[in-house]
């Protein structure tokens, strides 16, 4: 069972310092990987931070979202490094097996797709983010597989 709002912000620490701690968390019990604008009022209220600060941290950090998505975020670096490393290759192959384009989540609600700057794994380039796992250095098979076992063993491409 998930905390509620303020056990969340109990657990990690009631100070204005732990705003980013306290959004990742509340984000990842959200059933859609998303911070709704109700969870964002009641942090506000309780670590008397604004709302529009709030929102403003929330669509700086890529990992943060307030918008509905999918159970797995996926997010490919797109940064230099990562593109120069074929990141654009790696894209088409997620899109074509889940057949949903960048920005896009499936029709089963269980799986998103997005770009993100560099997220701190250039030396796996071209990385990928997944909730909160990085992952490199993958090929269509090794997607394919990664793809099936999250979902559970069904997916068709
Ligand atoms: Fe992609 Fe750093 S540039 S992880």
């Amino acid at each position: 069972m998930s905390e509620s709002i303020s056990e969340v912000v109990t657990r990690i620490g009631c100070e204005k310092d732990k705003l980013l701690e306290i959004l990742l968390a509340l984000q990842s019990q959200s059933k859609h990987n998303y911070l709704s604008k109700e969870t964002i009022e009641e942090v506000s209220d309780i670590l008397d931070i604004s709302v529009t600060t709030i929102y403003g941290i929330a669509e700086f950090y890529d990992i943060l979202s307030t918008e509905k998505r999918g159970e797995y975020v996926i997010q490919i670096c797109n940064s230099t490094p990562c593109y120069l490393k074929e990141a654009n290759h790696l894209v088409k192959i997620f899109e074509d097996i889940l057949g949903i384009k960048m920005g896009d989540t499936t029709p089963d609600g269980i799986f998103s797709l997005e770009f993100t700057s560099c997220i701190g794994a250039c030396d796996l380039a071209p990385a990928v983010r997944i909730n909160n796992e990085i992952y490199g250095e993958l090929d269509r098979s090794k997607v394919f597989n990664l793809l099936a076992k999250l979902k559970g063993g069904e997916i068709n491409g």
